[in-house]
C-alpha cells in the first residue's frame, strides 16, 4: 500500500478540477486579450471565475489578482507595499513564517528596512501584547502566517487586524494553508492584502492568488501587458484559472465534512499511539478550531526523524520532518526551535498531514506501521 500523508505540502489534482482545465488547454486555448472568438469565449471565462471566487471568499472581483503561486503573491504584496512607500520602514512579521514571507523581508532588510519579530508560544500562538507594543508610526506592514504550514497554528487574525488598523499600519495575510482547510471570508477578517495557491486544495501547481483590498496601492512587481488591471501583466493562465476556481469551490462546499473527518482520523492516530504508550509530543494545539485539521506534527522521544522518515518511507508511507538540511547538519527547522521543543524530542519531528483523499484504511496502516518502526525497528 502507498499513502500520501504530506497534502500541506501539495495536494494531487482531483479529477473534476483536471476535467475542468482539459478543454483550456486544446479546443479552447485562446488569448483572453484576442478580440475574436476564440480571445472573448476565455476571457468571460477569466472573468466568470473572477466572480465566482469573489463569491466564495466574500471580496469584490476586482480585489482579486491572479498571480503564479503563493511565493509570488507574498512577494508581491510586501515588495510592493515597499516600493510604493517613502516614508515607512519597518515591518513585523512572526518567527514562524513560510520562506516566501521571510527571504523576501531579508530581501527588504537589505534596501535598508527593518524587520520586527514577533514571537511565539510553545503552541506557536503570537502575543497580541507583543504586537501592540512593536508596531508604531514607522510600521509600514504586518505580516502573518494565518495557518502554520509545519504545526498547523491558526493566529487570530481578526484581533491582529483590530491592533493594525489602530495603528494605521497594513496587514497581509498568508493563508496559502488556510483556503479550503478553514473558513476564510475577507469581509469578516478585514485584511489589506492575502496570498493564497492553488495546489495545497487539489487545484494546480502554478497558479496562485492576491487579494488586494479595493484603497491599497501596492507597486507592481511584473510589467508588460495591460492584463490583472494592468498591476501583474502576462497573458492569464486560463486551463490553471480554471482549476484553482473549480477547487476553492469543491473546497469550500466540503468544509464541514473535510474538517470532521480529518479531526477524526487525527484523534484515532494520538489514541491509538496513546494506547502504545509511545512518548510523543503533539507540536501546536491541540485538535480542533485552532488547529489545521489532518496536521499531526508529532515528535518522538529520544528518535532520529529522518531515520524515522525514511522507513516510513521504505514502507510506502510519504510524509515530511520537521528539520532543514543543509551539507553539513541536519537541524530542526525555525519552527520547531522557536516553539522549544524539548531537547529529548525535537531530533524526531515527522508532520504527518491527512488531507480530503485519505481513507480510514490508510491511516490505520500508517499507524500501524508507525507503532511497528518505533517500537522495532528503532
Ligand atoms: C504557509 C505557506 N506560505 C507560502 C507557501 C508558498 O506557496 P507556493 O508553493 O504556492 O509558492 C507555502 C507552500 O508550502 C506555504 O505552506
Amino acid at each position: 500500500m502507498k499513502v500520501y500523508l504530506d497534502n500541506a505540502s501539495t495536494t494531487n489534482v482531483s479529477k473534476d478540477v483536471l476535467e475542468a482545465m482539459l478543454p483550456y488547454f486544446k479546443e479552447e486555448f485562446g488569448n483572453p486579450s484576442s478580440l475574436h472568438e476564440k480571445g472573448i469565449k476565455n476571457r468571460k471565462i477569466v472573468n466568470k471565475s473572477r466572480i465566482k471566487i469573489a463569491e466564495l471568499l466574500n471580496c469584490k472581483k476586482s480585489e482579486i489578482y491572479f498571480t503564479s503561486c503563493g511565493t509570488e503573491s507574498i512577494n508581491w504584496a510586501l515588495k510592493g507595499l515597499a516600493f510604493n512607500n517613502k516614508t515607512k520602514y519597518e515591518i513585523v512579521i512572526t518567527n514562524v513564517e513560510h520562506h516566501a514571507t521571510t527571504h523576501t523581508c531579508s530581501f527588504l532588510e537589505g534596501m535598508g528596512f527593518t524587520i520586527n519579530y514577533l514571537h511565539v508560544d510553545s503552541n506557536g500562538f503570537i502575543d497580541i501584547n507583543e504586537l501592540r507594543n512593536l508596531v508604531n508610526e514607522n510600521t509600514l506592514v504586518v505580516s502573518i502566517i494565518m495557518a502554520n504550514n509545519e504545526i498547523g497554528t491558526i493566529q487570530n487574525i481578526k484581533e491582529i487586524s483590530e491592533v493594525c488598523d489602530q495603528a494605521r499600519t497594513y496587514l497581509h495575510v498568508d493563508a496559502v494553508q488556510v483556503v479550503c482547510h478553514t473558513k476564510l471570508d475577507l469581509q469578516e477578517l478585514n485584511v489589506d492584502l492575502l496570498s493564497i495557491s492553488g495546489h495545497k486544495f487539489h487545484g494546480p501547481k502554478g497558479i496562485g492568488l492576491l487579494y488586494i483590498k479595493e484603497g491599497t496601492h501596492i507597486e507592481s512587481l511584473i510589467h508588460g501587458g495591460q492584463q490583472e488591471l494592468k498591476k501583474r501583466a502576462g497573458t492569464e493562465n486560463v486551463p490553471y484559472i480554471v482549476g484553482f476556481t473549480k477547487a476553492l469551490e469543491l473546497g469550500i462546499a466540503n468544509l464541514g465534512q473535510y474538517t470532521k473527518r480529518l479531526n477524526d482520523y487525527s484523534n484515532l492516530f494520538l489514541k491509538r499511539l496513546d494506547n502504545e504508550n509511545i512518548k510523543y509530543i503533539l507540536n501546536g494545539p491541540n485538535i480542533g478550531e485552532e488547529r489545521l485539521p489532518g496536521n499531526l506534527n508529532l515528535s518522538f522521544k529520544d528518535k532520529d526523524g529522518l531515520l524515522l522518515t525514511y522507513l516510513l518511507d521504505k514502507r510506502g508511507i510519504y510524509v515530511s520532518t520537521g528539520s532543514a538540511c543543509d551539507s553539513e547538519s541536519i537541524e530542526p527547522s525555525h519552527v520547531i526551535s522557536a516553539i522549544e521543543v524539548p531537547r529529548d524530542y525535537i531530533n524526531a519531528t515527522v508532520r504527518f498531514s491527512i488531507g480530503n483523499e485519505t481513507t480510514s484504511e490508510e491511516v490505520n496502516y500508517v499507524i500501524d506501521n508507525l507503532i511497528d518502526i518505533l517500537k522495532n525497528e528503532m
